[in-house]
Order: structure tokens, then C-alpha cells, then sequence
């Protein structure tokens, strides 16, 4: 039957409503922060790969997720996905997501609260109609505020089957539009997915007027299937992640998932808005601002998805590609040309470059991301895709630094203490330091701290390479700590040593932004 729903009108039965909590699920996990520009940026790209629903925080949890919910909500005033504020029970909560959302042209307040028995006892300290009668009235106040509210059970696939059955019931008369009910704890195997998602729909009165919506997670690294079963089973929202990235072992990844529907069309009939060609840009664009690449052999966008090592493979793939792949690398965004541009590269090369790769950038960014490329491609034999999109998503994520590299030097040797000087720009000063180190990394980073004195601790130091041969790039990773804050900053270049500054430095930069949300704007010492 065809449901009609407040932000999407009237659905059709096969179409399956994406959505997003890559800025919510995804990044409240360790080390997957986000300041306020990095989640703009991604939801932006997550609006321009088609997502419905933007799960963009939770503004209950502090003043930065608030504020990071408020903006994008205002962000997508006119025209976006539907912006989902998350919130528990208790009325200040969902009043502060109302609040976050408001803005929004569609906007959305997800209230959840755990059914399990186990939860419900050891976390909630609550007897079961506590619990019944929380998701009456949390349900009822969020629809006070907006017209599209979703309702889920947390533990659902824990739940007692009548328990789950009641709740369920209880929110649709309240008056939620989506039901989702969570793998929370990635417990389920695809049959129980099956088996939950049938009975809702076969007992519960009012579940075909609604939207019911999975949520995996992926500690037995069933997400995607478990997705996939209860998409067979009637659900009609998927909710997931970029890259898979969330609590523990993750969330169910968006590419995996889509693909999956796409590819497997023929079984499961189902149409989605992804645009697919935007997959492997909105993968790399949270590497980037993250600093977690994705390992070579995940599916979709991992570095290895399409390459064919052994003689067998390439040779039924040189006579014919579907003998070994099953979905086109350009269906999702990879290039089929690897050698792309040299020394020789114009910039409106460049620029059409970029767009045919999914970017599209302002002209100083491009101008700074041209500079850039020149001087790549100047030092590096061959500049592959992989390159280019690594110097621009440089490029893009430090647009609003306050702290610039501008120039190191390096000496370093077998015989010699290593050295370094570098120069930085702070909010448009010049300052230098110079400094030795036990490794020419280690001469670096104190040479930063001398330039620009502060106090912090190196976390974590990982070096990865972009492509391969021994020119390639170097992306470089650097976490800091400061306070229990913890950040995560990004650098690619030929030179490690300057990948590595430039991480430092990305990270430093992050941390500022950090201070200046908990406290006055720091006053930078001289
Ligand atoms: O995993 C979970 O149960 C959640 C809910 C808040 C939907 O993330
Ligand atoms: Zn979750």
C-alpha cells in the first residue's frame, strides 16, 4: 500500500528512503569527530549523493552538537535532505532537537528509547509500562514540533516480541511517521531481521500507514545483510554510514547497502535517489576529514575493490569485464583512466579534471589546490586520480585555518643530529622556529612547538601511502590530545616529512576550534 508521509508525499511501494547518520552515529565514535566546517562539508556532499534524511547530532548531547544541528539546519533552510535531530525521552531533550531543526525546510526529531528487558532494567531502571508510557509522551510532544517524527526501540531486536509489538503500536498512535527498530548491539542474524520486521508489520495496527526502518550495527559484520533482510521483509527506511564508520565495529554501510540494491536489482526491486558516480568522493571527503582511511579490500570504495591481481582474473577481465566484476568501478565514482594529468596541465585542465571527478570547488580553492598540483607534478613522475583528489581534500578541510605551513626545512643523515626549521602563518604573522629531534619527524614537530608554543600530546603518528612506487604520496595522520579533547589532523605529500607537518598542523588547527567552542577565543601566545 502506499504510504503517504509529511516530508515525501505520497512513496511509492518500492522506493526505499536513505538514511544518513554518518554525522551522528558515525562520528560519535572514538576518534571520528568532526568540527562544525568538517560536518558542513559533509553534509553537503552526503545532499549532493542523494541522501533523504540527514541525522546531522545530537543536540541534547552538548552546545558544539547543538550548534552543529542548528547550522545545518539553516544550511538547508530552502531546499535539502530532511535534517533529523536525535533526542531521548525526557522533554528538554526533544525540545532542544525541535529547536536544532527548526530551520530546516524539512526537518525531522528522532526520539528513541530502549524496549530490551535488559536495558529497560540495568540502564533505565524502569519497569516495562514506565517505559510504554515514555514513548507515548515522548512521541507526543516531538509531533508537536514537527510533522515527521521517527520513534525507534533501542535493543529492538532484544525486545521482547509483545513488548516490541505494544511499543510500536503506542508511537504510531502518538503519532510517529517512521518505526525503526535498531540491531543496536549487532546481535541479530538475517532470519531474526526477517522475522521482526514480518511480525511488526502482520500484528501491529496503524505499521502500513508508516515508514519501518532498520538500524544495524555491525559487530558480527552482518549490518549490510541484516539491512538487506529486513528490506525483504517490508522495511522501507535504511539507515547507515559512510564508510560503515560508528559505535564499536560500525553501522551498515550506506555504499554497501546501495550497491547491493543496485546490483541485486534483479532480486530485491528497489529505487533509491543515491547518485551512485558519488560514492567513492563522499568516501574519500570523510577519510579525509576523519583520518581513517578505509582498508584496501572493503567492498565499494576500499583501494583494492576493482583490481585484479592474479593472471586468471586479468585475463577474463581484459577479454570480457563482467567475468570478474560485478558492478562497473565508474558506477561508483572510480576513473577508468589512472594516468591523468603532468607538469604540462593547464588550469582549465585542472578544473574540468576536478569536476569530471565529482569536485567542484570555489576559484581561491581551486587556485590553491592548482598551486599545489603544479608543484606534485613537478616532483612526481605520474599524477594517478588517487593524488588529485588526496592534495584537494587537503585543500578543501583546511580552507578556514587559522595556522599555515608555509615552509620547512629538513636536515637530517646517519652522522647528523636531525634538524629542523620551519615557518608558519598565524592569523597572517610569520613565525619561525627551529629545533633537533631524535628523527627528522621528531626535529619537525618541535620545531612547530618552538614556532608556536603550546602543549599538547601526540596520541597517534600513522603514515599511509596514496598510490604505490616510491614517488607516491604520503597521507600522514596525527592525533593530539588536549584536556580529553581529542583531534585527528590529515596531510598528504611526496615528502613524509611534509605530510607530516601538515597533519600536525591540520590537527592543531582543529584543536583551536575546539577551545574557541568550550571557551573565549584564544589569545595565540607570542
Ligand atoms: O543503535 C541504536 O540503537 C541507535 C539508536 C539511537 C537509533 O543508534
Ligand atoms: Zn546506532
Amino acid at each position: 500500500m502506499a504510504i503517504t508521509h509529511p516530508s515525501f508525499g505520497k512513496l511509492e511501494d518500492d522506493r526505499i528512503i536513505i538514511f544518513d547518520t554518518t554525522l551522528r552515529d558515525g562520528e560519535q565514535s572514538p576518534g571520528f569527530s568532526m568540527n562544525l566546517e568538517e560536518k558542513l562539508r559533509m553534509a553537503e556532499a552526503l545532499w549532493e549523493l542523494g541522501i533523504d534524511v540527514m541525522e546531522a547530532g545530537f543536540p541534547i548531547a552538548s552546545p558544539g552538537d547543538f550548534e552543529s544541528v542548528l547550522s545545518i539546519a539553516q544550511h538547508f533552510a530552502k531546499d535539502g535532505p530532511v535534517v533529523c535531530g536525535l533526542s531521548r525521552t525526557a522533554p528538554a531533550d526533544i525540545l532542544r532537537a525541535a529547536e536544532a531543526v527548526k530551520p530546516a525546510a524539512r526537518k525531522r526529531i528522532h526520539t528513541f528509547v530502549s524496549t530490551s528487558p535488559l536495558h529497560m532494567r540495568v540502564k533505565l531502571r524502569l519497569e516495562p509500562e514506565q517505559v510504554l508510557d515514555l514513548v507515548t509522551s515522548s512521541v507526543s510532544l516531538a509531533r508537536q514540533h514537527t510533522d515527521d517524527v521517527e520513534w525507534s526501540a533501542e535493543d529492538g531486536t532484544r525486545t521482547d516480541p509483545d513488548f516490541l509489538c505494544r511499543c510500536v503500536e503506542a508511537a504510531i498512535k502518538a503519532g510517529a511517521t517512521t518505526i525503526n527498530i535498531p540491531d543496536t548491539v549487532g546481535y541479530a542474524l538475517p532470519e531474526d531481521m526477517h522475522r521482526i520486521f514480518t511480525m511488526v508489520r502482520e500484528r501491529v495496527p496503524g505499521a502500513d500507514r508508516v515508514i519501518l526502518s532498520t538500524h544495524n550495527h555491525n559487530d558480527l559484520g552482518l549490518a549490510v545483510a541484516n539491512t538487506i533482510a529486513a528490506i525483504r521483509a517490508g522495511a522501507r527506511q535504511v539507515e547507515s554510514t559512510i564508510n560503515g564508520i560508528g559505535e564499536r565495529a560500525g553501522n551498515a554501510s550506506l555504499e554497501e547497502i546501495v550497491m547491493a540494491l543496485r546490483t541485486r536489482h534483479d532480486a530485491i526491486a528497489t529505487k533509491n535517489n543515491i547518485v551512485t558516480t558519488n560514492i567513492l568522493r563522499t568516501s574519500r571527503l570523510l577519510a579525509t576529514i576523519t583520518g581513517f582511511d578505509v582498508q584496501p579490500n572493503k567492498a565499494i570504495v576500499g583501494r583494492n575493490a576493482f583490481a585484479h591481481e592474479s593472471g586468471i582474473h586479468q585475463d577474463g577481465v581484459l577479454k570480457d569485464k563482467s567475468t570478474y566484476e560485478i558492478m562497473t568501478p565508474e558506477s561508483v565514482g572510480w576513473s577508468n583512466t589512472s594516468l591523468v594529468m603532468g607538469k604540462h596541465s593547464g588550469r582549465a585542465a585542472f578544473r574540468d579534471k576536478l569536476k569530471a571527478m565529482g569536485y567542484d570547488i570555489g576559484d581561491n580553492q581551486l587556485n590553491d589546490a592548482f598551486r599545489r598540483f603544479k608543484d606534485l607534478a613537478d616532483r612526481k613522475k605520474v599524477v594517478y586520480d588517487e593524488d588529485i583528489a588526496a592534495l584537494v581534500d587537503d585543500e578543501v578541510v583546511r580552507g578556514n585555518d587559522r595556522i599555515r605551513l608555509t615552509a620547512l626545512t629538513v636536515a637530517t643523515g646517519m652522522a647528523t643530529k636531525p634538524t629542523a626549521s620551519i615557518t608558519l602563518e598565524v592569523d597572517g604573522e610569520s613565525r619561525d622556529g627551529v629545533a633537533a629531534g631524535d628523527g627528522a619527524v621528531d626535529a619537525t614537530f618541535n620545531a612547530l612547538r618552538n614556532a608556536f608554543p603550546h602543549d599538547v600530546n601526540l596520541k597517534l603518528y600513522a603514515v599511509q601511502s596514496v598510490t604505490g612506487g616510491t614517488d607516491a604520496q604520503a597521507r600522514v595522520t596525527v592525533r593530539l590530545e588536549e584536556g580529553g579533547k581529542l583531534v585527528d589532523g590529515q596531510g598528504a605529500d611526496t615528502d613524509t616529512i611534509v605530510a607530516s607537518a601538515r597533519a600536525y598542523v591540520h590537527a592543531l588547527n582543529k584543536l583551536l576550534v575546539k577551545r574557541e567552542r568550550t571557551e573565549p577565543p584564544v589569545v595565540l601566545r607570542a
